[in-house]
């Protein structure tokens, strides 16, 4: 098998970024939990397989078909892992876009393209691809419904870089005698600065901004205004998911435990001050992309 490595170019190419989603055993318990209770006599889809530890795993636990769709060079380790296994009979490797393939009839389709910015891996395309593959349009789709989640909450990072940029240009005006005055607009940015972290204090209380039901023909709208609760000025608003897989398994970054995803923080240049108990967001997702900003 050929070395994989980052310079072959797309993110899931680089072996580091199985390594750290395969550490985190909350989110392969929540797997390993629905396979288990699903996956026996059924055909499965898998979209996005990686090194396909999950198709082959449904396959052991008597999955009669798995269909282990992935796009990047992974997928040789994914053809590996079901040679390895003996599994040639009921997996089938398949490397490819989800969207450039013909559906198959399966029972189930399951998928974990999670990120800390909810919309970027493609969730919603893909479960809607993945209705396709369901015979007769039954059976279940993971996560089957997705809701994600924001809160107001201290971050400094933001803040503090438009206070040290202010600060040092100004010994530099202050000492050549250099009018500023043209950069104001630099300072009070309504877009946030967008980071992944893991750490943050939370300072109001969490509400949905979208709950989406993946198992329809969602439709994610482009741009909607959220209040978001706060009693005090903020500096960030964190934004997190929650995908449920079913009645017991889920996938979730909550800003107490954000896993290997990290949690989407969004920190303004200055402080924002709350009116009547709340700060109004735009909210866009355009290009699977989550994107935020002050009303
Ligand atoms: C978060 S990783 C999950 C890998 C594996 N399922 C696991 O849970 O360990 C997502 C994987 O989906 C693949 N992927 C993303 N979008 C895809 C698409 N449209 N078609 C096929 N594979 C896709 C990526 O290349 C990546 O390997």
């Amino acid at each position: 098998m050929e070395e994989l490595g980052p310079d072959e170019l797309a993110q899931w190419t680089d072996p580091w970024e199985h390594i750290r989603l395969l550490s985190d055993e909350q989110r392969n318990g929540a797997l390993v939990g629905f396979l288990r209770r699903h996956a026996a006599g059924k055909r499965l889809l898998e979209i996005g397989c990686g090194a396909g530890v999950w198709s082959c795993l449904a396959a052991k636990l008597g999955a009669t078909k798995v269909y282990a769709v992935e796009q990047s060079a992974t997928v040789e380790v994914a053809r590996e892992m079901v040679v390895r296994n003996g599994l040639q009979d009921r997996v089938e490797v398949i490397a490819s876009d989800i969207h450039a393939l013909e559906p198959r009839a399966v029972d189930i389709a399951f998928m974990e393209l999670q990120n800390a910015d909810p919309f970027v891996e493609g969730v919603v395309g893909a479960a809607r691809v993945a209705r396709t593959w369901l015979e007769g349009g039954q059976g279940l789709i993971a996560p089957r419904r997705m809701r994600v989640l924001a809160a107001a909450a201290e971050v400094k990072e933001g803040v503090e870089e438009t206070q040290r940029a202010q600060a040092d240009l100004a010994r530099l005006a202050e000492s050549v005698g250099l009018d500023l005055i043209a950069l104001d607009p630099l300072w009070r940015p309504h877009w946030p600065y967008r980071f992944v972290g893991n750490k943050t204090q939370i300072v109001g209380p969490a509400i949905d901004i979208f709950d989406l039901d993946l198992t329809t023909d969602v439709q994610v709208p482009e741009e909607i205004v959220v209040a978001i609760p706060t009693e005090d000025p903020i500096s960030a608003i964190v934004v997190w998911f929650e995908a449920e897989l079913d009645d017991e398994a889920r996938f979730s970054n909550p800003p107490d435990r954000p896993g290997h995803w990290g949690l989407l923080q969004c920190g303004f240049a200055h402080v924002v001050e709350p009116q009547d108990g709340r700060v109004e967001v735009v909210v866009s997702v355009e290009d699977d992309e989550f994107a935020l900003r002050l009303a």
